[in-house]
Protein backbone atom coordinates (compact mmCIF):
# COMPACT_ATOMS: atom_id res chain seq x y z
CA UNK A 1 0.00 0.00 0.00
CA UNK A 2 1.44 3.44 -1.27
CA UNK A 3 1.14 4.86 2.85
CA UNK A 4 1.19 8.96 3.01
CA UNK A 5 4.20 10.07 4.22
CA UNK A 6 6.48 7.57 2.72
CA UNK A 7 8.26 7.79 -0.32
CA UNK A 8 5.74 5.79 -3.02
CA UNK A 9 8.16 2.10 -3.75
CA UNK A 10 7.69 -0.04 -6.53
CA UNK A 11 7.15 -2.50 -4.45
CA UNK A 12 4.23 -0.79 -3.31
CA UNK A 13 2.47 -0.02 -6.24
CA UNK A 14 3.11 -3.77 -7.32
CA UNK A 15 1.39 -5.39 -4.33
CA UNK A 16 -1.47 -2.96 -5.26
CA UNK A 17 -1.43 -3.74 -9.27
CA UNK A 18 -1.23 -7.72 -8.17
CA UNK A 19 -4.52 -7.34 -5.69
CA UNK A 20 -6.87 -4.71 -7.86
CA UNK A 21 -5.99 -4.48 -11.08
CA UNK A 22 -4.51 -7.97 -12.05
CA UNK A 23 -5.50 -7.73 -15.86
CA UNK A 24 -3.06 -5.11 -16.44
CA UNK A 25 0.00 -7.53 -16.02
CA UNK A 26 -1.82 -10.73 -16.83
CA UNK A 27 -2.45 -9.12 -20.51
CA UNK A 28 0.80 -6.92 -20.24
CA UNK A 29 -1.42 -4.18 -21.31
CA UNK A 30 0.76 -0.62 -20.82
CA UNK A 31 -1.82 1.36 -19.92
CA UNK A 32 -1.80 4.79 -20.13
CA UNK A 33 -4.84 6.25 -20.37
CA UNK A 34 -5.68 7.76 -16.70
CA UNK A 35 -6.68 10.82 -17.99
CA UNK A 36 -9.58 9.71 -19.74
CA UNK A 37 -10.18 6.99 -16.79
CA UNK A 38 -9.33 5.54 -13.96
CA UNK A 39 -9.07 1.70 -14.41
CA UNK A 40 -11.82 -0.16 -11.49
CA UNK A 41 -10.02 -1.60 -8.64
CA UNK A 42 -11.40 -4.93 -8.15
CA UNK A 43 -12.20 -4.58 -4.42
CA UNK A 44 -14.21 -1.44 -4.77
CA UNK A 45 -16.40 -4.03 -7.27
CA UNK A 46 -16.85 -6.56 -4.87
CA UNK A 47 -17.69 -4.61 -2.19
CA UNK A 48 -20.00 -3.10 -4.43
CA UNK A 49 -21.41 -6.04 -5.77
CA UNK A 50 -21.54 -7.69 -2.32
CA UNK A 51 -23.62 -4.67 -1.37
CA UNK A 52 -26.06 -5.39 -4.13
CA UNK A 53 -25.94 -9.26 -2.91
CA UNK A 54 -27.40 -8.79 0.22
CA UNK A 55 -29.58 -5.96 0.21
CA UNK A 56 -33.17 -5.29 -1.37
CA UNK A 57 -32.77 -1.64 -2.65
CA UNK A 58 -35.65 0.09 -4.47
CA UNK A 59 -36.22 3.36 -5.81
CA UNK A 60 -35.55 6.18 -3.54
CA UNK A 61 -38.08 9.25 -2.96
CA UNK A 62 -40.80 6.77 -0.97
CA UNK A 63 -40.70 5.54 2.62
CA UNK A 64 -41.00 1.67 1.70
CA UNK A 65 -38.29 0.16 3.47
CA UNK A 66 -36.42 -0.89 -0.05
CA UNK A 67 -36.85 2.61 -0.76
CA UNK A 68 -35.14 4.06 2.62
CA UNK A 69 -32.07 2.19 2.47
CA UNK A 70 -31.49 3.39 -0.47
CA UNK A 71 -32.18 7.04 0.12
CA UNK A 72 -29.99 6.07 3.66
CA UNK A 73 -27.14 4.97 1.31
CA UNK A 74 -26.98 7.94 -1.78
CA UNK A 75 -27.28 10.17 1.38
CA UNK A 76 -24.32 8.48 2.60
CA UNK A 77 -22.49 8.62 -0.14
CA UNK A 78 -23.51 12.65 -0.06
CA UNK A 79 -21.80 13.46 3.04
CA UNK A 80 -18.41 11.17 1.90
CA UNK A 81 -18.37 13.74 -1.04
CA UNK A 82 -18.33 16.76 1.15
CA UNK A 83 -16.10 14.81 3.08
CA UNK A 84 -13.53 14.05 0.48
CA UNK A 85 -13.60 17.73 -0.69
CA UNK A 86 -13.49 19.26 3.14
CA UNK A 87 -16.59 21.13 2.11
CA UNK A 88 -18.72 22.19 5.27
CA UNK A 89 -22.53 21.04 4.37
CA UNK A 90 -23.78 24.24 6.13
CA UNK A 91 -22.03 25.80 2.69
CA UNK A 92 -21.75 23.38 0.30
CA UNK A 93 -24.09 21.31 -1.83
CA UNK A 94 -23.62 17.61 -3.52
CA UNK A 95 -25.73 17.27 -6.28
CA UNK A 96 -25.36 13.84 -8.34
CA UNK A 97 -25.40 14.27 -11.74
CA UNK A 98 -24.40 11.39 -14.74
CA UNK A 99 -21.00 12.72 -15.47
CA UNK A 100 -19.13 16.30 -15.06
CA UNK A 101 -21.23 17.18 -18.11
CA UNK A 102 -24.11 17.12 -16.78
CA UNK A 103 -23.14 19.17 -13.99
CA UNK A 104 -22.17 21.56 -16.13
CA UNK A 105 -25.14 21.94 -18.17
CA UNK A 106 -27.04 22.09 -15.23
CA UNK A 107 -24.87 25.38 -14.60
CA UNK A 108 -25.18 26.69 -18.38
CA UNK A 109 -28.71 26.62 -18.37
CA UNK A 110 -29.71 27.90 -14.91
CA UNK A 111 -27.32 30.45 -14.64
CA UNK A 112 -28.66 33.62 -14.76
CA UNK A 113 -27.16 35.01 -18.35
CA UNK A 114 -28.37 38.39 -19.40
CA UNK A 115 -27.41 41.09 -21.21
CA UNK A 116 -24.92 43.39 -19.14
CA UNK A 117 -23.73 39.70 -18.12
CA UNK A 118 -20.07 37.45 -19.97
CA UNK A 119 -19.09 34.19 -20.23
CA UNK A 120 -15.27 34.71 -19.79
CA UNK A 121 -13.78 31.24 -20.21
CA UNK A 122 -9.64 29.89 -20.63
CA UNK A 123 -8.63 28.58 -24.36
CA UNK A 124 -7.65 25.52 -22.15
CA UNK A 125 -11.27 23.89 -21.47
CA UNK A 126 -13.03 20.67 -22.16
CA UNK A 127 -16.18 20.73 -24.86
CA UNK A 128 -18.67 20.34 -21.97
CA UNK A 129 -17.09 23.83 -20.66
CA UNK A 130 -17.41 25.63 -23.84
CA UNK A 131 -20.74 24.35 -24.65
CA UNK A 132 -21.51 26.49 -22.19
CA UNK A 133 -21.30 29.34 -24.45
CA UNK A 134 -24.19 28.78 -26.39
CA UNK A 135 -26.49 29.59 -23.25
CA UNK A 136 -24.88 32.46 -22.54
CA UNK A 137 -25.17 33.73 -26.21
CA UNK A 138 -28.89 32.72 -26.11
CA UNK A 139 -29.06 34.71 -23.14
CA UNK A 140 -26.91 37.94 -24.82
CA UNK A 141 -24.32 37.40 -22.86
CA UNK A 142 -20.60 37.46 -25.17
CA UNK A 143 -18.47 34.38 -24.25
CA UNK A 144 -15.07 35.43 -24.60
CA UNK A 145 -12.29 33.18 -24.40
CA UNK A 146 -8.46 33.61 -23.22
CA UNK A 147 -5.42 32.18 -24.70
CA UNK A 148 -3.07 29.97 -23.26
CA UNK A 149 0.85 30.55 -24.40
CA UNK A 150 2.95 28.02 -26.15
CA UNK A 151 5.34 26.52 -24.72
CA UNK A 152 4.28 25.87 -21.38
CA UNK A 153 0.52 26.50 -22.17
CA UNK A 154 -0.36 28.71 -19.48
CA UNK A 155 -2.41 32.16 -19.18
CA UNK A 156 -1.13 35.37 -18.84
CA UNK A 157 -1.71 36.42 -15.29
CA UNK A 158 -1.49 40.16 -16.63
CA UNK A 159 -4.19 39.53 -19.38
CA UNK A 160 -6.39 37.15 -16.67
CA UNK A 161 -6.66 40.35 -14.65
CA UNK A 162 -7.19 42.93 -17.67
CA UNK A 163 -10.25 40.12 -18.69
CA UNK A 164 -11.09 39.67 -14.79
CA UNK A 165 -11.42 43.96 -14.55
CA UNK A 166 -13.95 44.26 -17.28
CA UNK A 167 -16.56 42.44 -15.32
CA UNK A 168 -19.91 44.88 -15.08
CA UNK A 169 -21.04 45.16 -11.23
CA UNK A 170 -24.86 44.85 -12.14
CA UNK A 171 -24.14 41.92 -14.58
CA UNK A 172 -23.82 38.24 -14.13
CA UNK A 173 -20.64 37.47 -15.05
CA UNK A 174 -19.09 33.37 -14.94
CA UNK A 175 -15.92 32.60 -15.26
CA UNK A 176 -14.65 29.17 -16.07
CA UNK A 177 -11.35 27.10 -16.31
CA UNK A 178 -10.09 23.91 -15.48
CA UNK A 179 -8.23 23.22 -12.00
CA UNK A 180 -5.86 21.01 -14.43
CA UNK A 181 -5.84 20.72 -18.12
CA UNK A 182 -6.91 17.61 -20.03
CA UNK A 183 -4.92 18.45 -22.80
CA UNK A 184 -1.03 19.88 -21.39
CA UNK A 185 -1.63 18.58 -18.36
CA UNK A 186 -1.44 22.55 -16.83
CA UNK A 187 -2.66 23.51 -13.48
CA UNK A 188 -4.03 26.46 -13.25
CA UNK A 189 -3.82 28.06 -10.40
CA UNK A 190 -6.00 27.85 -7.84
CA UNK A 191 -5.81 31.42 -6.41
CA UNK A 192 -7.45 33.01 -9.55
CA UNK A 193 -11.07 32.32 -7.89
CA UNK A 194 -10.45 35.04 -5.29
CA UNK A 195 -8.91 36.87 -7.80
CA UNK A 196 -11.63 36.77 -10.05
CA UNK A 197 -14.60 37.04 -7.03
CA UNK A 198 -13.00 40.34 -5.99
CA UNK A 199 -13.80 41.67 -9.19
CA UNK A 200 -17.50 39.70 -9.48
CA UNK A 201 -17.41 37.14 -10.71
CA UNK A 202 -18.58 33.70 -10.22
CA UNK A 203 -16.24 31.14 -10.36
CA UNK A 204 -17.16 27.38 -12.44
CA UNK A 205 -13.96 25.26 -11.37
CA UNK A 206 -13.52 22.29 -14.14
CA UNK A 207 -11.91 19.43 -11.55
CA UNK A 208 -12.41 16.65 -13.43
CA UNK A 209 -8.99 16.43 -14.55
CA UNK A 210 -7.26 17.35 -11.11
CA UNK A 211 -8.97 16.01 -8.72
CA UNK A 212 -7.78 12.20 -9.30
CA UNK A 213 -3.82 12.92 -8.16
CA UNK A 214 -4.47 16.43 -5.89
CA UNK A 215 -6.62 17.86 -2.72
CA UNK A 216 -9.22 19.95 -3.71
CA UNK A 217 -9.70 21.48 -0.04
CA UNK A 218 -13.10 23.52 -0.54
CA UNK A 219 -12.63 24.63 2.88
CA UNK A 220 -9.23 26.38 1.69
CA UNK A 221 -10.59 27.06 -1.64
CA UNK A 222 -13.89 28.83 -2.63
CA UNK A 223 -15.19 28.71 -6.28
CA UNK A 224 -18.83 28.75 -6.54
CA UNK A 225 -19.46 25.44 -8.48
CA UNK A 226 -17.31 21.99 -8.98
CA UNK A 227 -17.77 19.73 -11.41
CA UNK A 228 -16.48 15.87 -11.39
CA UNK A 229 -17.08 12.50 -12.69
CA UNK A 230 -16.16 10.08 -9.91
CA UNK A 231 -14.95 7.44 -12.73
CA UNK A 232 -11.93 9.98 -13.30
CA UNK A 233 -10.79 9.01 -9.41
CA UNK A 234 -11.36 5.71 -8.50
CA UNK A 235 -12.46 3.66 -12.21
CA UNK A 236 -16.18 2.73 -10.56
CA UNK A 237 -18.82 3.07 -10.94
CA UNK A 238 -19.29 5.05 -14.20
CA UNK A 239 -22.20 7.08 -14.71
CA UNK A 240 -21.97 9.41 -11.45
CA UNK A 241 -20.45 12.72 -11.14
CA UNK A 242 -21.65 15.71 -9.40
CA UNK A 243 -21.82 19.30 -8.98
CA UNK A 244 -20.71 21.00 -5.90
CA UNK A 245 -22.27 24.02 -5.07
CA UNK A 246 -21.30 26.94 -2.49
CA UNK A 247 -25.77 27.62 -1.26
CA UNK A 248 -24.85 31.09 -1.67
CA UNK A 249 -23.85 30.44 -5.55
CA UNK A 250 -26.80 27.68 -5.95
CA UNK A 251 -29.54 30.02 -4.88
CA UNK A 252 -28.52 32.43 -8.28
CA UNK A 253 -29.56 29.41 -10.44
CA UNK A 254 -32.72 29.47 -11.84
CA UNK A 255 -33.56 26.55 -13.48
CA UNK A 256 -35.90 26.29 -16.69
CA UNK A 257 -37.78 23.17 -15.87
CA UNK A 258 -38.64 21.28 -14.01
CA UNK A 259 -38.76 17.04 -13.42
CA UNK A 260 -39.59 14.23 -11.54
CA UNK A 261 -37.42 14.79 -8.20
CA UNK A 262 -37.26 18.14 -8.35
CA UNK A 263 -40.10 19.45 -6.86
CA UNK A 264 -41.83 19.73 -3.80
CA UNK A 265 -45.24 20.29 -5.81
CA UNK A 266 -46.57 20.46 -9.06
CA UNK A 267 -49.92 20.78 -10.41
CA UNK A 268 -51.82 20.16 -14.25
CA UNK A 269 -54.86 22.23 -13.32
CA UNK A 270 -53.39 24.78 -11.31
CA UNK A 271 -50.49 24.93 -13.73
CA UNK A 272 -47.76 26.01 -11.03
CA UNK A 273 -44.99 24.18 -9.67
CA UNK A 274 -42.93 24.35 -6.84
CA UNK A 275 -39.34 23.28 -6.79
CA UNK A 276 -37.77 21.37 -4.33
CA UNK A 277 -35.07 22.88 -1.74
CA UNK A 278 -31.04 22.49 -2.62
CA UNK A 279 -29.83 19.91 -4.26
CA UNK A 280 -33.30 18.08 -4.47
CA UNK A 281 -34.53 20.71 -7.60
CA UNK A 282 -31.29 19.74 -9.69
CA UNK A 283 -31.25 16.35 -9.30
CA UNK A 284 -33.53 15.14 -12.15
CA UNK A 285 -35.56 12.15 -12.39
CA UNK A 286 -34.43 8.78 -10.41
CA UNK A 287 -30.87 8.97 -9.83
CA UNK A 288 -28.08 6.01 -10.60
CA UNK A 289 -29.26 4.74 -6.86
CA UNK A 290 -27.42 1.19 -6.91
CA UNK A 291 -24.31 2.62 -8.76
CA UNK A 292 -24.45 5.74 -5.84
CA UNK A 293 -23.26 3.75 -2.57
CA UNK A 294 -19.85 2.63 -4.50
CA UNK A 295 -19.03 6.65 -4.70
CA UNK A 296 -18.61 5.64 -0.58
CA UNK A 297 -16.70 2.55 -1.32
CA UNK A 298 -14.32 4.38 -4.19
CA UNK A 299 -13.14 7.54 -1.70
CA UNK A 300 -12.61 5.07 0.87
CA UNK A 301 -10.43 3.49 -1.68
CA UNK A 302 -8.44 6.59 -2.67
CA UNK A 303 -8.10 6.98 1.44
CA UNK A 304 -6.65 3.72 1.74
CA UNK A 305 -4.07 4.17 -0.53
CA UNK A 306 -3.53 7.98 0.44
CA UNK A 307 -4.28 10.97 -1.74
CA UNK A 308 -0.78 12.78 -1.58
CA UNK A 309 0.99 9.23 -1.86
CA UNK A 310 -0.79 8.96 -5.23
CA UNK A 311 0.30 12.52 -5.72
CA UNK A 312 3.89 11.73 -5.17
CA UNK A 313 3.74 8.64 -7.27
CA UNK A 314 1.94 10.33 -10.22
CA UNK A 315 4.81 13.45 -9.98
CA UNK A 316 7.47 10.75 -10.22
CA UNK A 317 6.53 8.96 -13.40
CA UNK A 318 5.63 11.94 -14.55
CA UNK A 319 9.40 13.06 -14.65
CA UNK A 320 10.45 9.93 -15.35
CA UNK A 321 8.45 10.20 -18.38
CA UNK A 322 9.25 14.01 -19.39
CA UNK A 323 13.23 13.41 -19.08
CA UNK A 324 12.95 10.17 -21.14
CA UNK A 325 11.37 11.83 -24.08
CA UNK A 326 13.51 14.98 -23.88
CA UNK A 327 16.30 12.36 -24.28
CA UNK A 328 14.90 10.97 -27.72
CA UNK A 329 17.05 12.63 -30.36
CA UNK A 330 17.42 11.61 -33.85
CA UNK A 331 20.81 11.45 -34.94
CA UNK A 332 21.51 14.83 -36.28
CA UNK A 333 19.87 16.07 -32.79
CA UNK A 334 16.00 16.91 -33.83
CA UNK A 335 14.35 16.47 -30.84
CA UNK A 336 11.91 12.92 -31.43
CA UNK A 337 8.96 14.59 -29.28
CA UNK A 338 7.67 18.35 -29.35
CA UNK A 339 5.81 18.59 -25.95
CA UNK A 340 2.69 21.20 -25.61
CA UNK A 341 2.85 22.21 -21.94
CA UNK A 342 5.40 21.91 -19.25
CA UNK A 343 8.81 19.83 -19.49
CA UNK A 344 9.41 19.88 -16.14
CA UNK A 345 6.71 18.71 -12.99
CA UNK A 346 6.34 22.41 -11.31
CA UNK A 347 2.53 22.98 -11.32
CA UNK A 348 1.47 20.33 -14.13
CA UNK A 349 -0.42 16.78 -13.67
CA UNK A 350 0.29 13.66 -15.24
CA UNK A 351 -1.16 14.49 -18.44
CA UNK A 352 1.64 14.27 -20.84
CA UNK A 353 0.70 15.78 -24.64
CA UNK A 354 3.20 15.81 -27.99
CA UNK A 355 3.42 14.93 -31.45
CA UNK A 356 6.27 13.35 -32.60
CA UNK A 357 8.78 14.48 -35.52
CA UNK A 358 11.15 12.82 -38.22
CA UNK A 359 14.29 13.30 -38.39
CA UNK A 360 14.00 16.36 -40.87
CA UNK A 361 11.35 18.16 -37.96
CA UNK A 362 8.53 16.57 -39.92
CA UNK A 363 5.02 15.64 -38.02
CA UNK A 364 4.79 12.27 -37.85
CA UNK A 365 0.71 11.42 -38.07
CA UNK A 366 -0.56 11.22 -34.38
CA UNK A 367 -3.34 8.58 -36.31
CA UNK A 368 -0.10 6.41 -37.13
CA UNK A 369 1.43 6.51 -33.39
CA UNK A 370 -1.87 5.25 -32.32
CA UNK A 371 -2.25 2.40 -34.70
CA UNK A 372 1.69 1.43 -33.74
CA UNK A 373 0.64 1.64 -29.65
CA UNK A 374 -2.66 -0.25 -30.08
CA UNK A 375 -0.40 -2.86 -31.98
CA UNK A 376 1.91 -2.95 -28.76
CA UNK A 377 -0.52 -3.35 -26.77
CA UNK A 378 -0.20 -0.04 -25.04
CA UNK A 379 -3.75 2.03 -24.83
CA UNK A 380 -2.87 5.96 -25.35
CA UNK A 381 -5.08 8.49 -26.79
CA UNK A 382 -4.60 10.83 -29.93
CA UNK A 383 -6.82 13.84 -31.02
CA UNK A 384 -7.74 16.67 -29.55
CA UNK A 385 -9.02 15.38 -26.31
CA UNK A 386 -12.47 17.04 -26.48
CA UNK A 387 -10.25 20.56 -26.04
CA UNK A 388 -10.27 22.37 -29.57
CA UNK A 389 -8.92 25.42 -28.11
CA UNK A 390 -5.79 23.54 -26.26
CA UNK A 391 -5.52 22.00 -29.89
CA UNK A 392 -5.59 25.27 -31.95
CA UNK A 393 -2.68 27.14 -29.62
CA UNK A 394 -0.41 23.94 -29.67
CA UNK A 395 -1.14 22.56 -33.46
CA UNK A 396 -0.78 26.52 -34.44
CA UNK A 397 -4.09 26.39 -35.76
CA UNK A 398 -5.09 30.29 -36.31
CA UNK A 399 -8.37 31.68 -35.88
CA UNK A 400 -8.13 32.95 -39.80
CA UNK A 401 -8.04 29.45 -40.93
CA UNK A 402 -10.74 28.30 -38.79
CA UNK A 403 -12.83 30.35 -40.21
CA UNK A 404 -12.29 30.64 -43.87
CA UNK A 405 -12.75 26.62 -43.70
CA UNK A 406 -15.86 26.80 -41.20
CA UNK A 407 -18.02 29.89 -43.59
CA UNK A 408 -17.03 27.31 -47.43
CA UNK A 409 -20.52 26.97 -48.50
CA UNK A 410 -19.83 23.05 -48.25
CA UNK A 411 -19.07 23.21 -44.77
CA UNK A 412 -22.61 25.11 -43.81
CA UNK A 413 -23.63 22.22 -41.86
CA UNK A 414 -21.56 19.30 -41.90
CA UNK A 415 -17.27 19.08 -41.87
CA UNK A 416 -15.94 15.92 -41.71
CA UNK A 417 -12.59 15.66 -39.22
CA UNK A 418 -11.06 14.66 -43.69
CA UNK A 419 -12.31 17.71 -44.57
CA UNK A 420 -10.97 19.71 -41.55
CA UNK A 421 -7.95 17.68 -42.27
CA UNK A 422 -7.61 19.25 -45.73
CA UNK A 423 -8.71 22.99 -44.47
CA UNK A 424 -5.37 23.21 -42.49
CA UNK A 425 -3.56 21.78 -45.26
CA UNK A 426 -0.36 20.19 -44.07
CA UNK A 427 -0.81 20.90 -39.98
CA UNK A 428 -1.43 18.26 -37.97
CA UNK A 429 -5.03 17.79 -36.46
CA UNK A 430 -3.81 16.38 -33.40
CA UNK A 431 -1.43 15.29 -31.20
CA UNK A 432 -0.63 11.97 -28.98
CA UNK A 433 -1.33 11.82 -25.13
CA UNK A 434 -0.27 9.63 -22.89
CA UNK A 435 -0.89 9.98 -18.56
CA UNK A 436 0.21 8.33 -15.68
CA UNK A 437 -2.37 7.31 -13.07
CA UNK A 438 -2.53 5.21 -9.60
CA UNK A 439 -1.85 2.41 -11.14
CA UNK A 440 1.06 3.27 -13.20
CA UNK A 441 4.58 1.80 -12.52
CA UNK A 442 8.20 2.76 -14.08
CA UNK A 443 7.39 -0.43 -16.55
CA UNK A 444 5.08 1.10 -17.88
CA UNK A 445 6.84 4.73 -18.68
CA UNK A 446 9.57 2.72 -19.93
CA UNK A 447 7.50 0.31 -22.11
CA UNK A 448 6.49 3.56 -23.85
CA UNK A 449 10.00 5.10 -23.90
CA UNK A 450 10.75 2.12 -25.64
CA UNK A 451 7.75 2.53 -28.15
CA UNK A 452 8.83 5.67 -28.77
CA UNK A 453 12.32 5.04 -29.53
CA UNK A 454 11.01 2.72 -32.13
CA UNK A 455 10.26 6.45 -34.29
CA UNK A 456 14.25 7.34 -34.17
CA UNK A 457 14.97 3.98 -35.39
CA UNK A 458 12.46 3.66 -38.37
CA UNK A 459 13.74 4.54 -41.55
CA UNK A 460 9.99 5.60 -43.09
CA UNK A 461 9.50 8.63 -40.58
CA UNK A 462 9.39 11.53 -42.13
C1 LIG B 1 -11.13 18.34 -17.84
C2 LIG B 1 -12.38 17.59 -18.18
N1 LIG B 1 -13.56 18.18 -17.98
C3 LIG B 1 -14.71 17.57 -18.25
C4 LIG B 1 -14.73 16.30 -18.75
C5 LIG B 1 -16.04 15.67 -19.05
O1 LIG B 1 -16.21 14.51 -18.30
P1 LIG B 1 -17.39 13.50 -18.64
O2 LIG B 1 -17.18 13.08 -20.06
O3 LIG B 1 -17.19 12.39 -17.66
O4 LIG B 1 -18.65 14.23 -18.45
C6 LIG B 1 -13.52 15.63 -18.99
C7 LIG B 1 -13.51 14.27 -19.57
O5 LIG B 1 -12.57 13.81 -20.12
C8 LIG B 1 -12.32 16.29 -18.68
O6 LIG B 1 -11.13 15.72 -18.87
Amino acid sequence: MMTPGAAVETVSVDTLRAREYPLLDAEGHVYLDYTAANLPPLSVMARHADLLRGHLLGNPHSTNPASSLTTTLVERARGAVLRFFNASPEDWVVIFTANATQALKLVGESYPFGPGGEYLLTFDNHNSVNGIREFARARQSPATYIPVVLPDMRVDNAELVRHLDRAKPDGANLFAYPAQSNFSGVQHPLDWIEIAHARGWDVLLDAASFTPTNRLDLDRWQPDFVVQSFYKIFGYPTGVGCLLARRAALSKLRRPWFAGGTISVASVQGDKYYLAEGEAAFEEGTPNYLALPAVEMGLEYIASVGLEAIHRHVNSLTSRLLQGLAALQHPGGVPLARIYGPRSTDRRGGTVTFNFYGPHGRPIDHRDVEQRANAANISLRTGCFCNPGGGEIALGITGTELSSCFHQPEHETHLTIDDFRLCIDGKSTGAVRVSVGLASNPADVDAFLTFAEGFLADRSTP
